[in-house]
């Protein structure tokens, strides 16, 4: 059992997460029409990292007894005016994930849920990647991307990406 406030918290996450998920999809989508299929890589390991961070949060609720409740999942944006906008929304975006995961933290630190605490661990961890990873985008974005040759040689950079696995498993 866990409390309900932290239930419901963790029940808004996984819609969170998911909408992590269709949101860098969207993204994906964008970058494949554009013909830079190396940022549209980058974007697709990074929805099916989001996919496995709900995955996460829906075991982390089924282990402890508690029920899952789904909710609709807003649509995200499908036009951008240019190829730097959803580097700079994909950063604003994990700064706002962080912020929630921080406020359930918070809320588990409240009640002394110590279980709640350790398993956010791993999440704040991730998250602190999560914005540095957006942020070098950018970066690598403004210093090479200027002309069609570094444009071209950071999509292939961007091409290279792996998806992996998440270290933290919930059987
Ligand atoms: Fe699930 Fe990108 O944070």
């Amino acid at each position: 059992m866990l409390n309900p406030e932290i239930t419901k918290l963790i029940n808004e996450q996984i819609n969170k997460e998911l909408y992590s998920a269709y949101l860098y999809l969207g993204m994906a989508n964008y970058y494949a029409d554009q013909g830079l299929n190396g940022f549209e890589n980058w974007f697709f390991v990074q929805t099916q990292e989001e996919l496995d961070h709900a995955q996460l949060f829906r075991k982390y609720l089924l282990n402890n007894g508690e029920s899952v409740v789904l909710t609709e999942i807003a649509a995200p944006d499908a036009e951008y005016k240019d190829f730097r906008e959803p580097l700079v929304k994909a950063l604003e975006h994990e700064r706002f994930v962080t912020d929630c995961i921080n406020k359930i933290y918070q809320a588990a630190y409240k009640i002394n849920d110590f279980r709640t605490m350790q398993f956010l661990n791993w999440f704040i961890e991730e998250q602190g990647e999560e914005e540095m990873n957006a942020d070098d985008n950018i970066k690598k974005f403004d210093l090479f991307a200027g002309d069609s040759k570094g444009l071209y040689m950071l999509d292939n950079e961007m091409k290279a990406r792996v998806y992996a696995p998440p270290s933290l498993v919930l059987d």
